[in-house]
């Protein structure tokens, strides 16, 4: 895989990935069912390689790779590769790992499926670069072959921002989480902030790792105009959930779009 690690040494987001990694394990295995089944209905090819893009720290491509796809992972941060690196090591699998932009990469040989979660694609702060990035997938998916991701939808105007608190442990270390999103929102850019805070208690030591960066949404139609626009995938089907009676029509107040795209 080909890909340019742009701002590599500026980018300073999401480089706590062993916090982020307890913190966000959530709903993981579900959000992974709901994939394989993706891949098993809507697919004209098998899908046997997948590529996750803004892995992160993995939770899907771990998964994926203890079911059998042979994986690859795209990120900018060089810490959650690193770190996802040594994890799938630990796991007995290999894949190919880069640092990289999800606007602008190639991969030496094409895979059957991608994938784009937690609202990853939301780091694309204007519709040019949502267009490069869907080509950049195009290029990289095989015809008949899928791309799957969801987003971050508003579901009202007065009081968009959501948060969340929670925690985890793992073995002695407590994972104190806090994440917001859809914080001052402009209706216009469509962008908003997102924060984050990750607290580590770890035998009475304490550590806190803060990140708050801009994201932005997309509305339902506007994104089915701009894959159009991107040209190479056809819309196949969208949720409000991830299970598959979940269909975005059924929602009237969808927190987040999976949507399910097949190459051309
Ligand atoms: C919300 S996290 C999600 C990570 C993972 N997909 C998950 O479900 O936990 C967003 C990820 O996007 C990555 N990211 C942000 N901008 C990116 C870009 N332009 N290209 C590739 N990855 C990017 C970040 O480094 C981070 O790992």
């Amino acid at each position: 895989m080909v890909g340019r690690p742009p701002v590599k040494s500026r980018y300073r987001d999401y480089a706590a990935p062993r916090l982020y990694e307890i913190a966000f394990d959530t709903n993981r295995k579900l959000e992974v069912d709901f994939l394989v089944h993706c891949f098993k209905r809507y697919a004209r090819i098998r899908v046997r390689r997948a590529l996750d893009i803004a892995c992160g720290t993995g939770p899907h491509l771990i998964r994926l790779a203890d079911r059998g796809y042979a994986m690859s992972g795209l990120d900018l941060s060089s810490e959650n590769i690193a770190f996802l690196r040594e994890r799938l090591a630990a796991h007995g699998h290999h894949g190919e790992l880069i640092v990289g932009d999800m606007t602008d990469f190639r991969l030496e040989r094409p895979v059957d499926a991608a994938i784009c979660m937690q609202d990853s694609q939301g780091h694309l702060l204007t519709n040019e670069q949502l267009l490069a990035h869907l080509r950049a997938v195009a290029r990289a998916v095989r015809r008949g072959g899928l791309y799957v991701f969801d987003r971050y939808m508003a579901s009202s105007w007065t009081n968009p921002a959501r948060s969340w608190s929670w925690f985890k442990r793992r073995g002695r270390l407590v994972v104190r989480a806090s994440f917001s999103a859809l914080n001052e929102v402009n209706p216009v850019s469509q962008i908003f902030r997102e924060r984050m805070t990750l607290e580590a208690i770890d035998n009475g030591t304490r550590r806190l790792y803060r990140q708050s960066h801009l994201s932005r949404m997309v509305f339902p139609q506007e994104l089915r105009a701009l894959v159009e626009l991107a040209g190479g995938f056809e819309f196949v089907q969208w949720f409000f959930g991830f299970k598959p009676h979940q269909l975005l029509e059924r929602s009237r107040r969808p927190l987040i779009m999976v949507v399910v795209l097949r190459r051309t």
